[in-house]
């Protein structure tokens, strides 16, 4: 057989505490991290609590950390690690524990609801919306977000900083507003809604320091670094240099 035995060490816990626990469990070739917790949970651990629906890559629910690296457990094939190596799974370290590997991902819902939504164009139906193909193709990698929240938990500015949080949307949601931004329908800013003053000003884009931390776990290998934060960025310092977009802005704003 190609089966053998991986030592596991899990964070079992919950809000009030916890610690790593050892465990012995086989393995099987072609398996991934998420399956020989299955196993683990089948044989040894039948309270261990973790959240996943797909298995394939899809739903963004079984975010954890593997070795301190933000992972999805389904998406990571245990032939990735030696044999010999002990595999430290721990619950996504900026969130709150709700028990052993699940977080309370609440957070990342509040950020989403602090964001303007699309302003639809004035007399156009559902279905009526027609965009050219190299309108939307800058903005069209960003729809492939699964919502795993990785990128929200390894940043930086909010995974060791809990003062940060209020101030800051995460990578997921500023990249959400540049999506919004680079719709070519988006009537926001005819409204009088500046988008790429508003994610500087009010959802912290200025305490993102390019470290692309969040691009680098993105299980769906978004370039949200390189072609949503720096672009949005670039953006608000325009704004800042034209006084006269300022000024308009401004006027308009009261
Ligand atoms: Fe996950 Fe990538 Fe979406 Fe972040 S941008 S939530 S890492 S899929
Ligand atoms: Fe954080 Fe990504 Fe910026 S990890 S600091 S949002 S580049
Ligand atoms: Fe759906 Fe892993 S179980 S992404």
């Amino acid at each position: 057989s190609t089966g053998y035995d991986a030592h596991l060490r899990v964070w079992r816990g919950d809000a009030a505490g916890g610690g790593l626990t050892d465990y012995t469990v086989e393995v099987n070739e072609g398996e991934v991290v998420l399956d020989v917790v299955h196993r683990l949970q089948a044989t040894q651990a039948p309270d261990l609590a973790v959240r996943w629906n797909c298995k394939a890559g899809k739903c963004g629910s079984c975010s954890a950390e593997i070795n301190g690296r933000p992972r999805l457990m389904c998406m990571t094939r245990m032939s990735v690690f030696a044999r010999d190596e002990t595999l430290t799974i721990t619950p996504m370290r900026t969130f709150p524990v709700v028990r052993d590997l699940v977080t309370d991902v609440e957070f990342n819902y509040t950020k989403a609801r602090e964001i303007p939504s699309f302003a639809a164009p004035e007399g156009l139906g559902p279905g009526e919306y027609r965009m050219r193909q190299e309108d939307v193709a800058r903005s069209q990698e960003f729809r492939k977000c699964i919502e795993c929240f990785l990128c929200q938990d390894v940043c930086h500015v909010v995974r060791d900083h809990e003062e940060n949080k209020e101030a800051f949307a995460g990578p997921r949601f500023l990249m959400r507003m540049a999506e919004l931004d680079m719709h070519p329908l988006d009537e926001a800013e005819r409204r009088g809604l500046d988008r790429a003053r508003a994610v500087a000003e009010e959802h912290g884009l200025g305490l993102c320091n390019v470290t692309k931390c969040c691009t680098e776990v993105c299980p769906e290998s978004i370039r949200i670094t390189d072609n949503a934060l720096i672009p949005m960025k670039e953006r608000a310092a325009d704004r800042r240099h034209d006084p006269l977009v300022w000024l308009g802005s401004r006027i308009r704003r009261r």
